[in-house]
């Protein structure tokens, strides 16, 4: 597989890595199993897609045991990033980016990890009551004490920034939002000053390109890395779901804007033209929606997530398809997806 290097040329790891979200959490829980999870990342590492990333909060705390019971045995074949400050309340998710939390937070995941070091240690979401210079200063003591390599952030959520969950979308009486991500990047520019940044973490698909306008290009200008999260729009860009399938109550998708059997069906241009492009490389809509993700910047790696090693091994296989400039334009000339506030 392509190695791509990401943080200043201090990290490399596959083009395409596994994200292991899915076994553990997010998705239907009826579905889960442990132990075919495990063979999924098994089936990574054997097919070179060796960033393997998870969080405390997965599960919470399953999945990182789960990868802890692979790294066991494959721990020097693997590039080991997972993320602390989102705690799962009892109906909500809580950040915390108190020092002393993340201290322990490190401790722990070494612990279910199985690991005396940590390749990449992320900050899940930035606590609004604490100056994000604070938990940044703490995780970077982190890489002083050698536990930790590198430190990255996610910044899920164009709208507001590290701790996301807005949206693009225009603000009131018309007025255009300010541009996507144009927070997060400001809080960058903030934890930059006390530690480099060495990889950012948010939503980049064909159905979600808001990271192209002004993240991506702060990460290409850095030399930091970027992991495409939700490489594949949940599925849907897969080809595989069908509209009006329904989802069960426990998965994101059945409160998902664009998981509704009306928008699932008033976006199926972008599945065909996925599916046209496939055709033309004897490959799958998965693995187009894939390579487009990896052709948008050298440092980026996507991070498909799946608990199935037949897909595991079907989309670290789209690290190897290279996108024609006809290919890129057809799919730039898609129609944007639709959700149901649109
Ligand atoms: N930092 C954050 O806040 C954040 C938020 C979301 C995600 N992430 C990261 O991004 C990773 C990916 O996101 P995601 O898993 O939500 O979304 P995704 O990669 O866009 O899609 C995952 C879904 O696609 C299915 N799938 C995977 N490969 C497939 C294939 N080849 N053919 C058909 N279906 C396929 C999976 O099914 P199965 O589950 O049945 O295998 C799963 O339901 C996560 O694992 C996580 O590491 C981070």
């Amino acid at each position: 597989m392509e190695r791509r290097t990401i943080g200043a040329g201090v990290l490399v790891a596959g083009a395409v890595g596994l994200g292991c979200m899915p076994m553990s959490w997010a998705y239907s829980r009826s579905q889960r199993r442990g132990e075919s999870s495990e063979r999924t990342v098994h089936a990574a590492l054997d097919a070179g897609a060796d960033l393997l990333d998870t969080a405390d909060m997965y599960g919470p705390f399953t999945n990182e045991l789960l990868l802890g019971r692979v790294l066991a045995r494959r721990r020097a074949e693997a590039f080991v990033s997972t993320k602390c400050g989102l705690l799962v309340g009892d109906s909500h998710l809580v950040a915390d980016g108190r020092p002393e939390y993340v201290r322990r937070a490190c401790d722990a995941s070494l612990r279910r990890l199985r690991t005396d070091v940590i390749d990449l240690y992320q900050l899940h979401r930035a606590d609004p009551e604490i100056p994000v210079e604070e938990t940044w200063g703490a995780m970077a003591e982190l890489v002083t004490a050698g536990k930790v390599r590198a430190l990255g952030v996610c910044a899920l959520g164009p709208g507001d920034g590290p701790g996301g969950g807005g949206s693009s979308r225009p603000g009131r009486g018309g007025r255009p939002a300010e541009a996507p991500y144009a927070a997060a990047v400001r809080q960058l520019a903030r934890m930059q000053q006390v530690f480099p940044v060495s990889a950012v973490q948010a939503e980049l698909s064909v159905w979600a390109p808001e990271a192209l306008e002004l993240l991506l290009p702060w990460c290409r200008e850095r030399g930091t890395g970027f992991l495409a999260a939700m490489p594949l729009g949940s599925g849907f860009l897969t080809g595989t779901l069908t509209p009006g399938q329904g989802f069960e109550e426990d998965d994101v998708r059945a409160r998902h804007p664009r998981f509704t059997a009306e928008m699932m069906a008033a976006n199926q241009p972008l599945v065909a033209g996925l599916r046209r492009v496939a055709e033309r490389h004897g490959a799958t809509p998965a693995q187009v929606a894939l390579a487009w993700v990896l052709a948008q910047a050298p440092q980026v790696v996507a991070l498909p997530g799946t608990k199935r090693a037949e897909w595991a091994v079907e989309n670290a296989a789209a690290a190897g398809l290279r996108l024609t400039a006809a290919d890129l334009a057809d799919i730039a000339a898609l129609p944007p997806a639709r959700a149901s506030w649109d």
